[in-house]
């Protein structure tokens, strides 16, 4: 069995630990995550060590992303199982602070972006989302001063907004976006898949196969707006509430008339009960 990574809780002891890598002459990718790891956080400690050659994932459920009537109180927290991960994957220093190490009495700053932070789908349905993960991701960045810095795609628009943040704030880190790994059935893994009843879980992919078939359509020269809009119909029809399913220029997240407008990426969000799922695929 390796080593269990350093674990570090305080700023001073994450200093301390930081200064021993770089004094190595390590380059350091930083993974930021929330926990309740699973495979696809994995993918991402597996890219950082194509990238650096040390790793550290923070640990962190950041309570400035969540609204007052959203999931941070349940949100998973599985500590002894994400250790448990980090060790076999040979992670070198775990990150976990407290909230008022990150939020400490008094704290009055907010880090707000414009461009795909502003562009519709997530924001519109969660004007509060992206505020709380630019300022937190900020922090990291801050906190660590990581090399490269690797994100999932499944939060495809995320990824867009912290790659932004990075250049516009000169922050001297890479931001790298990883491919989504998916369940055999097609869902695209996720931490709060675990809110899913067995139904629910059995309905899920329904999201991942409108949208191949929806890629598929367009590649074939459908028409756009008819393609999404039998889409959507699908979606509904399986039961989710829809919130988006929407087909935006796959780097700027600008909307597009046709594919001939950008390369196109199609992005959805929906509610399964009160689960709320998103996922994306490249045209
Ligand atoms: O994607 C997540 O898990 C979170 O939004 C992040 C990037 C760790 C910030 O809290």
């Amino acid at each position: 069995m390796p080593r269990p990574p350093a674990v570090v809780r305080t700023l001073p002891s994450l200093r301390r630990a930081m200064e021993t890598l770089r004094a190595r002459r390590a380059t350091v990718a930083l993974v930021p995550t929330m926990g309740a790891l699973h495979d696809g956080h994995l993918a991402l400690v597996h890219q950082a060590k194509r990238h650096a050659s040390k790793v550290v994932v923070s640990i962190f459920v950041n309570p400035t992303q969540f609204a007052p009537h959203e999931d941070f109180g349940s949100y998973p927290r599985t500590w002894k199982a994400d250790l448990a991960k980090l060790t076999e994957a040979r992670v070198d220093l775990v990150w976990n602070p407290g909230v008022s190490t990150m939020y400490p009495p008094g704290f009055a700053s907010r880090i707000l972006t414009e461009g795909p932070a502003q562009a519709g789908l997530e924001d519109r349905f969660r004007p509060h989302f992206f505020g709380g993960v630019t300022t937190v991701v900020g922090k990291l960045f801050a906190q660590c001063r990581p090399d490269v810095a690797l994100f999932g795609q499944k939060d495809y628009q995320q990824l867009k907004v912290v790659t932004r943040m990075a250049a516009d704030l000169d922050l001297g880190v890479k931001v790298i976006g990883v491919p989504i790994v998916r369940e055999r059935d097609g869902l695209a893994m996720s931490s709060r898949n675990v809110y899913l009843s067995v139904e629910q879980r059995a309905d899920a992919p329904t999201l991942y196969r409108t949208m191949k078939d929806a890629a598929r359509r367009l590649r074939n020269g459908d028409d756009l707006g008819a393609v999404m809009a039998d889409g959507a119909r699908t979606i509904g029809d399986a039961g989710f509430d829809l919130d988006y399913f929407e087909a935006r220029h796959a780097e700027t997240l600008a909307p597009i008339r046709s594919t001939k407008d950008g390369p196109v990426r199609l992005l959805v969000a929906a509610k399964i009960g009160t689960t709320r799922l998103i996922d994306n695929i490249g045209v």
